[in-house]
């Protein structure tokens, strides 16, 4: 028996000392000294020793499994410290995995670029809500309640009172009630209109609105401002024509058309409606309509963004195609 003891352990110690790497080394252990290992096993064979010998056998074998515990051990040990003294397999000379950073989408960049033109002025920015009282989007704006004017911006109903507005405008009343003349905002924002999607209608898309007043504010102050506004933002060469038009809101009203040059086409573009505030609206706004006098304008972004890009269709700027989106 001890013979048997003595060979066993020295051939686990030999196989130990080879194992090269720490899962050969696990698999020796277990074939030694697991619950069902040659070393363990022959601890039950004990039993059916000699009682005489028995202790002596019970010793070297108790010894034998020290010694092959220590000796994995210490195997364990030096592989493991072998293999974080290996080379690195990395090559820290590789180029990193480059991150795209992200970007505005060219709707808000050009929200930010007309209001920091609009800054330039001396204008601050505002904001509304889109889900408007009917009393704010029409009624106020002296949209009378059966008015055809109505028909033109049909919109979403939250119920009678309450519509997605169809327009910037009413933001003016939320402003004017709140603050006293001088004043001088833009406020840009999306609106809601039930409209027959095509490329140039969308359900929902952007407007900004421009409202300033004053003692002794002119039609001369809104044309030079729309001027200056539009050659800040397209360039100095580019001509504007004022046609008289119609707006609940405002009087009197006119029509802004941009002339525009491209490849395809040329001709007037139609970019924005403006006029004098009208004198129900400062009533209804608080304000003395024998005090004060202004002007408002509200343009269609997307109209700009796709004149500025050469976009063909409106509905690219909501389908958020990256491969469109990536070129701005
Ligand atoms: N709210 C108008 C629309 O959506 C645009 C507009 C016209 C705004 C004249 C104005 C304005 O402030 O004075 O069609």
């Amino acid at each position: 028996m001890q013979q048997q003891i003595q060979s066993m352990m020295e051939r686990a110690l030999s196989e130990v000392a080879q194992a090269t790497d720490p899962d050969a080394l696990e698999e020796t252990r277990i074939e030694y000294l697991g619950r069902k290992g040659k070393l363990t096993s022959l601890l039950r064979g004990l039993g059916s020793m000699d009682a005489a010998e028995r202790p002596a056998a019970g010793q070297a074998l108790n010894r034998a499994k020290e010694a092959v515990k220590v000796a994995v051990d210490e195997r364990v040990t030096s592989l493991l410290s072998a293999q974080d003294d290996a080379p690195l397999t990395i090559d820290l000379t590789l180029p990193g995995r480059a991150s795209r950073p992200g970007s505005l989408h060219v709707l808000p960049q050009i929200i930010e670029e007309i209001c920091e033109i609009f800054h330039g002025m001396g204008y601050s920015r505002a904001v509304g809500p889109e889900v408007e009282l009917d009393e704010f989007n029409f009624a106020k704006l002296n949209f009378p309640d059966d008015h055809p004017s109505r028909d033109l911006q049909d919109t979403f109903y939250v119920n009678d009172a309450v519509v997605m507005r169809t327009q910037t405008s009413p933001v003016q009343l939320r402003y004017m009630q709140e603050h006293e003349p001088p004043l001088a905002i833009v406020s840009p924002g999306r609106v809601y209109r039930h409209e027959q999607i095509d490329a140039s209608h969308a359900a929902e898309f952007y407007q900004i609105e421009g409202l300033f007043v004053d003692h002794d504010v002119s039609l001369a102050d809104l044309k030079s401002t729309i001027h200056a506004f539009i050659h800040a933002l397209f360039g100095e060469d580019k001509k504007l024509r004022f046609r008289p038009h119609f707006f609940p809101f405002t009087e009197p009203s006119v029509e802004v058309d941009l002339w525009w040059e491209s490849d395809r086409k040329s001709g007037w573009l139609e970019i924005m409606g403006a006029g004098m505030v009208h004198p129900h609206v400062f009533a209804n706004a608080g304000y003395d309509p024998d005090r004060y006098t202004g002007f408002a304008f509200g343009m269609g972004i997307d109209r700009i963004a796709m004149v500025r890009h050469g976009i063909p269709d409106i509905r690219l700027l909501y389908e958020n195609d990256l491969r469109f989106l990536r070129q701005f």
